[in-house]
């Protein structure tokens, strides 16, 4: 126990006083752990430069008050009780929302500037569009009157431009259906926490976007996973749904398998998902980053009768500092999940 402190004989504090709140201080700061021996008595004045006379009655002070113990032969210690004054958090430590898994704690952890993260499947430094952005954002900064809260579904002008970003694809839709997230990893959130019901089964491919599971499973889903053929996902076996269930699927550039889905497949899977009733998260964040061809079209663009949750996202091709995804939908859904997402940020 390092003490490199000393009272102040000129206050008007009395010594054992001052003593006492040091002592205090370094227990609530965690500087003393609970269960930690003090230096005997003879120590403790010599470091704190006064009568052990002092030191009894500093001591007694913080006995009385719980925050130390003295058991015979046993020294003084830092009060492990529930008197003590360092609230124990770790009885706070397991809210609903599951820890990372530790592989992924360490991860996050060694991961830093020194390293390349490959982890996070993040645009390369030497990629990002420096000057592009610094044009742009001074463009930008003199039309800026005001940074109110934006409309519930984000801002429409953005809305607009992804309009016509996904009529790209193939995907005709209005800016009611379009909600902007905080990235898709809080379309995903949203979609658990105000869609699913606590017993819901979700369904991945076998091997799936990690954070996915997280979140699905802290809202109190079971996950079953699907094999995947040289085609995509096989779909067939999911069986006829006896309670709330819905499909989660990337099928462009799936994380982790990289695999591409078929537009055959993606056809089919469709057709099932009608027949079945059975909701379909397409999850779109590495449809972009093709290199000779582009991948098929997406399921929203083949959908025609409202099954898809469409997420998008830049987080793959530009920025996800940034925070910005896109979530496309019917527009019955959009509204609930916007409205759940302004009662949280
Ligand atoms: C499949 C998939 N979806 C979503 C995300 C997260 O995207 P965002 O940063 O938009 O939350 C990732 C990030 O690794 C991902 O791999």
């Amino acid at each position: 126990m390092q003490i490199n402190w000393r009272p102040d004989p000129n206050a008007t504090v009395p010594l054992y006083q001052q003593i006492s709140t040091y002592c205090r201080q370094q227990i609530q700061q965690g500087n003393w752990l609970l269960g930690e021996k003090l230096p005997a008595q003879r120590q403790l004045a010599q470091q704190f430069g006064v009568n052990r006379s002092t030191i009894v009655t500093a001591l007694n002070d913080l006995q009385a008050a719980g925050v130390l113990t003295s058991a015979y032969g046993n020294g003084t210690r830092v009060a492990s009780n529930t008197w003590s004054l360092t609230l124990d958090w770790h009885h706070y430590l397991n809210g609903q929302f599951n820890a990372n898994l530790p592989t992924i704690q360490t991860i996050n952890r060694l991961e830093n500037a020194d390293y390349l993260r490959l982890s996070t499947g993040e645009l390369a430094p030497e990629l990002f569009p420096q000057r592009l952005i610094q044009t742009k954002l001074k463009t930008i900064t003199p039309q800026i009157t005001q940074m109110n809260y934006l409309e519930p579904l984000g801002a429409l002008n953005l809305r607009q431009a992804l309009v016509k970003r996904l009529h790209r694809w193939q995907i005709n839709v209005q800016p009611e259906n379009i909600l902007i997230t905080s990235g898709s990893l809080q379309a995903l959130e949203l979609i658990s926490v105000a869609l699913l019901r606590p017993g819901a089964t979700v369904y991945t491919e076998a091997a799936t976007y990690l954070k996915s599971l997280q979140v699905f499973q802290s809202a109190a889903a079971t996950i079953k996973g699907i094999p995947q053929d040289a085609s995509g996902l096989c779909y067939w076996q999911i069986p006829p749904a006896t309670q709330q269930q819905l499909l989660y699927t990337i099928p462009s550039f799936q994380n982790p398998t990289g695999s591409v889905m078929t537009l055959a497949r993606r056809q089919a899977l469709l057709q099932f998902a009608q027949q079945q009733q059975l909701p379909l998260i397409e999850d779109t964040a590495y449809q972009e980053l093709w290199l000779e061809t582009p991948p098929p079209l997406p399921l929203k663009a083949l959908d025609h009768t409202g099954n898809v949750l469409y997420l998008g996202t830049i987080s793959k091709t530009l920025a996800p500092g940034l925070r910005l995804g896109w979530l496309v939908g019917p527009t019955a859904v959009i509204r609930r999940l916007s409205d759940v997402k302004m009662q949280t940020d």
